[in-house]
This record gives structure tokens, C-alpha cells and sequence, in this order.
């Protein structure tokens, strides 16, 4: 069997962090953490707090050699300064004694996103002075733990913690200014430099940062890195990679921030925060660069595009999805970017010593009879150990590599349901269980190396062999034919089910010819409704150039469904998208019963499990009634359009959470979808409530019918009445005044519909994609 090996000594292990998985947020005088209670999800997380012993257990029989975990600063300052509180520093204590005794290297992480909320009453990242105790912190931790910890990491990725903290606000502490991100940015460099010269001071031997790196590319440049760029996408790539990637590492490893950047912190709140000698203390030599790699940012030049709050400063740049696989997470997986980015650090810093801090992937994970067999788990990890190794060969310094993540945890924002985990955590009895990734990872660390065979996937003759019968037999189960007895079929489904097994195109085409036609069924076309036409579009030239031929179908009458569904049955296309499915029909069950892969726009009335893609629609009415709120209204009404829209019903249910929090009830008219209903419902709100200051509308053209009863009832536009809208179609902002409203990416929504059907005729798990919606401010308000 031949080996790929890696070099003597490289170093494998597992990272996790302090909030995802310890649990108990208030033994032993831990104080409150931002995280606590940000999310809707319990804290319990995996109960590591108290079941430390059993996965330094687990971690030993692996044979990992290196453990990578975080300090929570809340259980050592309960009240982010002051007084270090003694039992919180005693867990780390016996968790450090545990990991020697079980020969295993520690790795602490001093800031893994868990500020203390006492410091972020007082001012949280954009003020100076949580660098200076962040420093304070690091000394502290030293003092009791120094003696144990092989290396030190200052910070875990900065750029989550600021840009997704501080300027979009998916992640503690929430807020949404984009001077405050770059502050934070800044005061967390500023700590990292402090901590370093503190932990120096103190005898520590190894130090360095974690940062997450992504390649910035176009979409074209994911299958062909050469590629070369227009001076349009050209500038789009350097100006997000200076956002992303060297806003951090130029200031750590040069001394200084990236020149074309300054100019866009002057725009966001100005530089004054960036003080005379502050990049000499970020800039400390460090002795080991943590890298966290995930998958590529993918961009593209499109001027009409405003900033990202992710990204302040990334005006007239699109971020792309593209169609490649992806992790249930949504995230596109491009294992050789891993090289390339390796073989960039390696030139750009050639002495610096490199070690991956975190990698690994999402995948919904199916407990089956005899195990976990998440086989694309491990051909993630593989792929990416593949392009490390390449990179290593020609010369990168990667000192070793970290999975991210040894238990499935808590996933911050997202909460327990997504699974990075090798080993899988029922999270209502925390029973561990190891995925066959654990098993699989526990031999390549056996070996230094991979082997070229596999862990195979059970296929369809696993299956049959199982059940007893033929393949063709069980390739009839799995396509839903008709002519196999029950018995055979319950015989055939338990197989499945026991060894987990996802029907690939090789069965499902065994007893089918593959028609490479795709439906396309429109149900109820909507009045005026270009959301759609324009979805239809994207679907259509997307599916083509993937080679698939189109057929639009209605499915307007019953009779229209039942032929819909013959032709499913009749194998006559080989996969169906169904756009928009708002109505509670049953074609999508029907459909799905016949076993051809189908997808739907919009999140269906009744759960099932056909995968759909959707927008955030009751977040972008939270952040339009938020933004009417922080405009100074208080008399809000809202249009809704017809209530059988599960759109609409998530666009109100966003818009009463805004208001709840508020204090404020909801003030409500109906309407339909045209124009007409909007005016005539927003007469109704205005005489309801004779100090109606502002309104929001389900839909812009509803919005637009409030428009112009505003007008004809005398009402100044926003001065007397500020209007929001939804979906930012063209018409929005050619109102006079130009209409507020929330952004519905539609080419991204016809991607992910594309790519979500593209994945699911491979076989691959496929899992909904919720995209975001972003607030388009304009005139109107
Ligand atoms: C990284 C974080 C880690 C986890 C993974 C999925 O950005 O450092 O805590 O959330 O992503």
C-alpha cells in the first residue's frame, strides 16, 4: 500500500473553543460572556466543563498529539478585570494536567470570540482599553498555566470577531457600525501585541496569533486559479483580500496596515483610534502563525453593488456564490485553495512558521445501527490534507494540522445543528459516539500519512448484499418504482438505513436512462411578480451551462399537477425545480415520492424534507423596522400582502420581533399583491391611526401603492411618513422619493436553486439555504 507521508514530527491534533463546548456559564464564578444568551440555543454545549476527563480520554485512544482549546475569559475574570477568580483558572488546571498525563501538547487560545459582557458594557472592542486588559488577562492565565502550555495564541480569528461582532452584527455583541468594526479590528491587534510582550516578559516560549485566511477569487479563477482578471475584478479581489486577510497580517508580520485600506478606515469613523506606536507593539515577532482555513471568498466587479456591512468598504463588489460542491454550511469546497494560500504566506513570509489551526467541515451526519459513516467528512479532511501536503513538498513551513472540531458544539449563530464534529454528541443524554471520520483520522495520525485507499462509501452492492437481493432490485427501491413488493421494500429501506447509505446517479440511472432534462414548474404565476421571472432566468442559463436542457411546465390546474408528476414517474427529466411553492399543495410531495431529486424556492407551508433555497425574510423585516425605529418612528404600520405566502408570513413575524423588543404592537392592514391593495391599505392604516408615522410593506410594489396614497392623502414623504419595502426590484429605486427597502438577492438565489439541484443529482446530502437579505437605504425614510 502506498503511503503519501508527511515530515517527522508533524504535528496532529484536534482545536476546539471555551463557548462552543464547555457548558456550565455559571460554575464556579464564571461571569456572563457576550455569547451568553446571544443566540436562542441553551449554553449546555457539550458539558466539557464537567466531562473534560472523558474526551482527553477519547482524544488519547485517537493518538492525538496536539490539543488546541480556548480560555474562557469570563470564568478567570468573572468581570473582565480586577480580581482573577481562582476556580475558574483550576479547571484549566486539571484540564492541562490531563492532556501531559495523556501525552498530549497543549495549545491554549487566549481569545476565542467569549468577551466578558462586563467589558462589553464598558465599551466592549472599540475601546482602547480592552486591549490593555486583554493584556492584563493573558499574564494572568500565564501566571497560573505557564508552566504547562507548549504555545500560546493570542486571538482566534479577528476578523469574525470584529466585522461579524461589530459591523454586520450576526455574532456577539451584535452591533452594526462600521467604524466600530475597524476599531475593534485595530484594539484586538493592539491586545495581541500587548499579550505577546506580556507573555514574553513572563517566560513564554511560543507565541503566535490565529488567523482565518481565505483566497479572494473570481468566480471563474475557483476552477482555474490562473485566470487572469479584468482591472475591474482585479481591484475587487485586492480590495477585499486587503479587508480580509491583510488588515491582519500586515499589521502582525510588517508593522504596518495595507496602504490602499487606510483610506477606507479614514471613511468609516476615521483613524484617529490608530495611535503613534501602536503598530511597533502589534507588530512583536511571532513564532507560529495559526491559519484557519474553511473555503475562498468568491467576488466579482458590479458597480451597482453597496457595501457588504460584513465588508465596509466593498462597495461595487458582488460576493458570488458559486456552483461547485458545497458543505451543508453552504460553504463551496475548494481543497486546493489550501495550497495556494499556504504557498503565498510561504512566499510573502518565508522564515515564518505555519501550522493550520482549524479545517474541517459541516455535514448533516446520519446515526445509522452500526455507526456514523460520514464519508464526506473524510473526503473533505483528505482533499485538503492532499493540497496541504503538495504545498509542504514545495517548501511550506506547516508544522502541522488541527481538525476543527473534535465533539459536534455549539456553532455560534447557528446553534447544535450544524455538525463539524469527529466525534458525534447527542446533546439530550451528551453520549459521544466516533464518526468513522474519528477512526479514519486515528490511522492517518498512526501513519504520519494517507493511504490511496479509502474508506469506500456503501454502494449499491453493499446495500443489495444486505437486503438479500439484486442490485437492480434495490435500484428500483431507491427509485421509487412501483413493481416491488413491500416486503422487499422494507427489507431493501433497512439496509439503507443501517449503513447510511445516499443513493449516487449510478443507481438511480442503473434502471433509468438519465434524460438530462430538467423541469422547471412554475405553480400559480404571480401577478407582476418579476421575482420570479427573473429567478427563472438565472435557473434556466445557470442549468444550461451545466448541460441539462430546460422544460418550463405549469402547474396551474389538477390535471396540470398529475401530468407533472407522470412524467417524474416516467423518468421522462431528471430533476425538477418548483419555484415558488408558497401555496400548501401537495405537488411537491407528490413529486418527491417519485424519488426524482426536486428543489423549491421558498420555504414550503408544510415541513418536509425536499431541500429549498430561501431568503431571510423575517430578518430583513427586522432590520427594516429596526431601521424605522432608529429613525425615530414609533406609529408603525405594516402592509402585509396575502397571508398565505409563507414570505409574507416570515416578513411579519420578523417585523412583530423588531416591534416586541421595542415595546411597540403591531398595527396591521391586508392586502393582495398589486398596487391598488397597497394604497387602499395604507388609506386604511392612516385613518386607523391618525399619528401613523411610517409604514412598512410586505413587497415594494405594495410600497409603492403606499407611495402614492402618502401623496393624495398630503402626506410629506419621509418628513410625515417614512415607507420601507421588500425586495428592491427595479421600480424601487426609480420612486420619487426612492424607496427603502430590503435587498432579495435574486442571481443568488437562482445559484444555490441550481447548485442545490446539481448536488442532489450527484447523490451528495443536501441541506436548505436561508441567503441574507440586506437593508437598501434610500430617500424614503
Ligand atoms: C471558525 C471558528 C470556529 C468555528 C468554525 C466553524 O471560524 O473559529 O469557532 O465556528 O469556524
Amino acid at each position: 500500500m502506498s503511503t503519501a507521508s508527511f515530515p517527522e514530527g508533524f504535528v496532529w491534533g484536534v482545536s476546539t473553543s471555551a463557548f462552543q463546548i464547555e457548558g456550565a456559564t455559571s460554575a464556579d464564578g464564571r461571569g456572563p460572556s457576550i455569547w451568553d444568551g446571544f443566540s436562542a440555543d441553551r449554553a449546555e454545549a457539550c458539558d466539557h466543563y464537567h466531562r473534560h476527563p472523558e474526551d482527553v480520554r477519547l482524544m488519547k485512544d485517537l493518538g492525538m498529539a496536539a490539543y488546541r482549546f480556548s480560555v474562557s475569559w469570563a470564568r478567570v475574570f468573572p468581570e473582565g478585570a480586577g480580581k482573577a477568580n481562582e476556580a475558574g483558572l483550576d479547571f484549566y488546571d486539571r484540564l492541562l494536567d490531563e492532556l501531559l498525563a495523556a501525552g498530549i501538547t497543549p495549545y491554549a487560545t487566549l481569545y476565542h470570540w467569549d468577551l466578558p459582557r462586563a467589558l462589553e458594557t464598558l465599551g466592549g472592542w472599540p475601546s482602547r482599553d480592552t486591549a490593555r486588559h486583554f493584556a492584563d488577562y493573558a499574564s494572568a492565565v500565564h501566571d497560573r498555566l505557564g508552566d504547562r502550555v507548549d504555545t500560546w495564541f493570542t486571538l482566534n480569528e479577528p476578523w469574525v470577531a470584529a466585522f461579524l461582532g461589530y459591523g454586520s452584527g450576526v455574532h456577539a455583541p451584535g452591533r452594526k457600525s462600521a467604524a466600530d468594526a475597524f476599531r475593534s479590528a485595530h484594539h484586538m491587534l493592539l491586545g495581541h501585541g500587548l499579550a505577546t510582550q506580556a507573555l514574553r516578559s513572563a517566560g513564554a516560549t511560543r507565541v503566535g496569533i490565529v488567523l482565518n485566511i481565505s483566497p479572494v477569487m473570481t468566480p471563474a479563477q475557483v476552477s482555474d486559479f490562473g485566470r487572469e482578471l479584468s482591472e475591474e475584478d482585479a481591484e475587487a479581489v485586492a480590495r477585499i483580500d486587503a479587508l480580509a486577510n491583510r488588515q491582519f497580517l500586515e499589521p502582525v508580520l510588517r508593522g504596518s496596515y495595507p496602504a490602499e485600506l487606510l483610506p477606507i478606515i479614514e471613511r468609516h469613523g476615521g483613524l484617529d483610534h490608530v495611535r503613534d506606536g501602536d503598530l511597533d507593539t502589534i507588530a512583536q515577532p511571532v513564532d507560529l502563525l495559526g491559519v484557519n482555513y474553511y473555503t475562498p471568498q468568491v467576488v466579482q466587479a458590479q458597480p451597482s453593488e453597496s457595501a457588504d456591512p460584513a465588508f465596509p468598504g466593498s462597495e461595487g463588489v458582488l460576493f458570488c456564490t458559486v456552483p461547485t460542491a458545497v458543505t451543508a454550511m453552504g460553504w463551496p469546497i475548494v481543497p486546493n485553495c489550501l495550497a495556494l494560500l499556504l504557498r503565498r504566506i510561504s512566499r510573502e513570509y518565508p522564515e515564518l512558521d505555519l501550522m493550520i489551526t482549524e479545517n474541517g467541515a459541516d455535514f448533516v451526519d446520519t446515526v445509522t445501527g452500526d455507526g456514523i459513516h460520514d464519508v464526506d467528512r473524510i473526503s473533505f479532511i483528505e482533499e485538503h490534507l492532499r493540497a496541504l501536503l503538495s504545498a509542504v513538498e514545495e517548501g511550506a513551513r506547516v508544522r502541522g494540522y488541527l481538525v476543527w472540531t473534535l465533539l459536534d458544539n455549539l456553532e455560534w449563530a447557528d446553534g447544535y445543528q450544524r455538525k463539524f464534529g469527529l466525534v458525534h454528541v447527542d446533546f439530550a443524554t451528551q453520549r459521544r459516539r466516533l464518526k468513522d471520520s474519528a477512526l479514519w483520522y486515528r490511522d492517518v495520525i498512526r501513519r504520519n500519512g494517507l493511504t490511496e485507499t479509502r474508506p469506500k462509501r456503501p454502494t449499491l452492492e453493499t446495500v443489495a448484499a444486505r437486503a438479500g437481493v439484486s442490485r437492480a432490485t434495490v435500484s428500483r427501491v431507491v427509485n421509487g418504482e412501483a413493481s416491488v413488493s413491500a416486503d422487499v421494500r422494507t427489507a431493501v429501506m433497512r439496509a439503507v438505513t443501517e449503513l447510511g447509505y445516499v443513493p449516487n446517479a449510478a443507481a438511480r440511472s442503473l434502471v433509468t436512462r438519465r434524460t438530462n432534462a430538467i423541469a422547471l414548474v412554475l405553480s400559480v404565476p404571480r401577478q407582476g411578480d418579476s421575482l420570479t421571472a427573473a429567478v427563472v432566468q438565472y435557473v434556466t442559463s445557470m442549468l444550461e451551462g451545466a448541460g441539462k436542457q430546460i422544460t418550463l411546465m405549469l402547474a396551474d390546474t389538477a390535471e396540470s399537477h398529475r401530468r407533472i408528476v407522470q412524467q417524474a414517474e416516467a423518468r421522462l427529466v431528471d430533476g425538477v425545480v418548483l419555484l415558488p411553492s408558497d401555496r400548501a399543495d401537495t405537488l411537491a410531495e407528490r413529486l418527491s415520492r417519485t424519488g426524482v431529486p426536486i428543489v423549491l424556492l421558498g420555504k414550503p407551508a408544510v415541513t418536509s424534507l425536499v431541500p429549498y433555497v430561501d431568503v431571510d425574510n423575517a430578518g430583513g423585516a427586522e432590520a427594516a423596522t429596526e431601521h424605522l425605529l432608529a429613525r425615530g418612528r414609533r406609529h408603525i404600520g405594516m402592509i402585509c400582502g396575502p397571508m398565505d405566502l409563507v414570505a409574507v408570513q416570515d416578513r411579519l413575524a420578523g417585523h412583530r420581533a423588531a416591534l416586541h423588543r421595542a415595546g411597540l404592537q403591531p398595527l396591521l392592514a391586508l392586502a393582495d399583491l398589486t398596487r391598488a391593495s397597497g394604497a387602499a391599505a395604507a388609506r386604511q392604516l392612516l385613518g386607523d391611526d391618525p399619528s401613523l408615522d411610517a409604514v412598512f410593506a410586505a413587497t415594494d410594489q405594495l410600497a409603492i401603492g403606499a407611495l402614492q396614497a402618502a401623496r393624495e392623502a398630503g402626506r410629506r414623504v419621509p418628513e410625515d411618513l417614512a415607507i420601507v419595502g421588500f425586495d428592491d426590484i427595479d421600480a424601487a429605486s426609480a420612486t420619487t422619493p426612492g424607496l427603502t427597502t430590503v435587498r432579495v438577492p435574486l442571481a443568488d438565489q437562482a445559484l444555490a436553486l441550481a447548485r442545490l439541484l446539481l448536488s442532489r443529482l450527484e447523490g451528495r446530502h443536501t441541506t436548505s439555504v436561508v441567503l441574507p437579505t440586506r437593508l437598501v437605504v434610500r430617500d424614503s425614510t
